[in-house]
């Protein structure tokens, strides 16, 4: 789906955070672990380390004081949301949602709340139906949190995917606002590529039992290199659709936040959008691919270091399991409106 969404009045971000676990896994200690080194670690990926989440840390745990800063940030009490929405591929358990576990510990007692899964792509997807919430008068104050403790997931014997993958959680409050806000949004999915990036075992296809453990089904399992020929493609043609259907052009983004999935999709994904290398955000060298999380923690790091602001024209754009893909363009906004 595309669409030009600025009709709709000015529907934008008010408060933003992040949080990542203190524990950092560098590459070399990854290379005590399999055999890999730094070395290639470092110039097939762009990432250095990442970090990982605690034993008693759960996606929800990840969660809530990104969550708690983005409210902060946006001047919002817990009681006064009515949506929750958590992207994640790894919830505390399949159910409850982990949006309801964490619109409790927000005190959020008149939020509706649940789980949205669509990989890397979570985000984009969560900001979009909360847009949809808020446009169509169903919500006014939504919180929308990529969160992910994909080391539980991740096969620590596999070279080829335990590198790729970090812990870490970002959130985003989304509200009318006085100016800017969401112009375009364009969303995908491809499923005849899901299993080129799955976890086979867990669901109802293929439940867990000690003898598809033993072959490690419960693990990300991945075909690195089709994923990076499709994330490649649909990186670029997903931001050019929705530049072009917000009416814009390559020169009125001023910042680009791509999903960090490895440091070679995104120099090919911008080059080839025809974004300088000074406008494109990245964290990924510090944080690897976090997944749904990856989008609001660059926003949060970008804010941070003063290169997002009140007017900044701001392309997001991720691929991820599914396969999905989707991109926003929107103008960063002053606050909520009144
Ligand atoms: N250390 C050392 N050597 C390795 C490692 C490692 N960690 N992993 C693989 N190799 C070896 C392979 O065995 C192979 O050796 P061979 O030639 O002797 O057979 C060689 O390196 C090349 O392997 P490739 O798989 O061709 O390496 P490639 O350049 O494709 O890089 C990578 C692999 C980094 C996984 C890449 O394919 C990639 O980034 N794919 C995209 C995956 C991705 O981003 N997934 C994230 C999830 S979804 C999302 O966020 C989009």
């Amino acid at each position: 789906m595309i669409a030009n969404v600025s009709s709709n009045g000015s529907i934008g971000i008010t408060g933003i955070g992040f949080y990542v676990p203190e524990k950092v896994l560098t590459n070399d200690d990854l290379s005590r672990m399999v055999d890999t080194s730094d070395e290639w670690i470092t110039d097939r990926t762009g990432i250095k380390e990442r970090r990982i989440a605690a034993a008693e840390e759960a996606a929800s745990d990840l969660a809530l004081p990104a969550a708690r800063k983005a409210l902060e940030q946006a001047g919002v009490e817990g009681a006064e949301l009515d949506l929750v929405i958590v992207a994640t591929a790894t919830p505390d358990m399949l159910f409850p949602a982990t949006a309801a576990i964490v619109a409790e510990e927000l005190g959020a007692k008149q939020a509706a709340a649940y789980d949205l899964l669509a990989g890397c792509t979570g985000f984009v997807y969560a900001v979009a139906q909360a847009f949809g919430a808020v446009a169509g008068g169903l919500s006014e104050r939504a919180l929308v949190i990529g969160s992910e403790a994909l080391s539980r997931i991740t096969n620590w014997n596999d070279r080829g995917t335990c590198i790729l993958f970090g812990d870490g959680a970002g959130a985003a409050v989304l509200e009318r606002v006085r100016d800017g806000g969401i112009v375009g949004i364009e969303l995908g999915a491809d499923g005849s590529g899901g299993l080129d990036l799955c976890v086979p075992a867990g669901g109802s296809r293929m439940p867990v039992t000690a003898a598809n453990v033993e072959e490690d089904m419960q693990f990300i399992q991945m075909r690195g290199q089709e994923i990076f020929r499709f994330a490649t493609r649909v990186m670029v043609s997903s931001a050019e659709q929705v530049l072009e259907k917000s009416g814009v052009g390559v020169g009125d983004v001023d910042l680009y936040v791509p999903h960090q999935a490895n440091k070679r999709i995104i120099d090919h994904a911008a080059k080839h959008i025809g974004l300088a290398p000074d406008k494109v955000f990245m964290n990924i060298s510090k944080y690897g691919n976090t997944s749904s999380a990856s989008i609001p923690i660059c926003l949060a790091e970008a804010q941070e270091q003063g290169l997002l602001k009140a007017g900044t024209r701001v392309l997001m754009s991720a691929v991820g399991a599914g396969l999905t893909w989707g991109s926003i363009y929107m103008t960063w906004s002053n606050g909520r409106a009144n």
